[in-house]
């Protein structure tokens, strides 16, 4: 019989990491593994006190109370961890000159409406300066991708989104716009104003604990995706923005960066895609064009924004 002993903490590791070796799936067995080895390492290193331990639980407890259809506490706690964005990079490598993706945060919606080329996706937002963004969408040779299909999303000038706003159920500030023949696409919004993410729930209470903001440099939000090429889920940013160096979800790229050129007085060409907007001076324009890698297989490994949302259970 074996001579039973008090168990060290090496010991309890040790036989854990024994009973998940059974796992018949390859790619979950290595996942537990390494899970249950680094979650191990991090309680010795930083020798948790169960009350510590208690109050983690409670704050998942809290987290996963907190979510329905309009707020997911566990992405913000991923976008805030800077998990996501590793996500996304190990996940999306793009080759050189494709569009980089970033974060797909919480607040997208199915079912936004398709909109003509020019079309307004800020019908309802009255305080915000009108802006025109435009571009073509690409393959790496350069060459226009027709038909694309770009979903766009973004916050209304008062920094909430639709979702979030209570005076407001429909849908606004989303739209699906087409490529057209050379690949042109023209959206009217409002200039993109910066806003903080939803910190009235633990990962706010974390982000203060911590000495952090809760801001986001102000985006667009983008998911383009043409058949035949792998979808991009991506931001525009706004090169003035004072917190691109510090964006609470770590999702700001160079190269996604982007001018928003504010007109007094249009000049002709601006005030050529200003008119099919129907807008007046004063007005803001951005141009962005998209770079899509063609997909690698029949079957891409990407998740597209609408599986995603349909997993977790959001409403049209
Ligand atoms: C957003 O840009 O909509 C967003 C992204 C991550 C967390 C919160 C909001
Ligand atoms: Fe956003």
């Amino acid at each position: 019989m074996a001579e039973r002993r008090n168990k060290t903490e090496e010991d309890i590791t040790a036989e854990v990491l024994a009973r998940f070796s059974a796992t018949p799936d390859p790619r979950l067995r290595q996942i537990m593994l390494s899970l249950i080895s680094h979650l191990h390492a991090f309680v010795k290193e930083v020798q948790l006190t169960e009350a510590e331990w208690f109050q983690a639980i409670e704050i998942l407890t809290e987290a996963g109370k907190m979510c329905s259809d309009k707020r997911q506490e566990f992405i913000l706690f991923s976008d805030t961890l800077g998990v996501s964005m590793v996500v996304d990079l190990l996940d999306h490598r793009k080759p050189d000159g494709a569009t980089e993706s970033t974060v797909f945060g919480p607040f997208h919606r199915l079912g936004a409406p398709e909109m003509p080329a020019g079309g307004n996706i800020a019908h309802r937002d009255h305080t915000g300066t009108p802006a025109v963004v435009s571009g073509r969408v690409l393959d790496l040779d350069g060459k226009p991708i027709t038909g694309a299909v770009l979903d766009v999303w973004q916050a209304q000038t008062n920094g909430l989104y639709d979702s979030q706003d209570k005076e407001l159920d429909a849908l606004h500030m989303r739209g699906k716009f087409r490529s057209d023949a050379e690949g042109r696409y023209l959206i009217r919004t409002v200039l993109p104003v910066n806003y903080p993410i939803p910190s009235d729930g633990p990962v706010g209470r974390m982000l203060k604990a911590t000495g952090r903001h809760p801001w986001r440099p102000a985006h667009v939000h983008f998911v383009v995706s043409a058949e035949g090429y792998e979808p991009v889920t991506t931001h525009i940013f706004d090169r003035t923005d004072p917190y691109l160096l510090s964006d609470a979800v770590f999702a700001v790229k160079d190269s996604l960066i982007c001018d928003f050129v504010r007109h007094e007085e249009a000049d002709p060409e601006a005030r050529r895609e200003a008119r099919r907007a129907g807008v007046e001076p004063p007005f803001y324009t951005a141009r962005f064009d998209f770079r899509l890698t063609p997909s690698a297989t029949a079957q891409a490994t990407v998740m597209d924004a609408q599986q995603r949302l349909a997993a977790l259970g959001a409403r049209a």
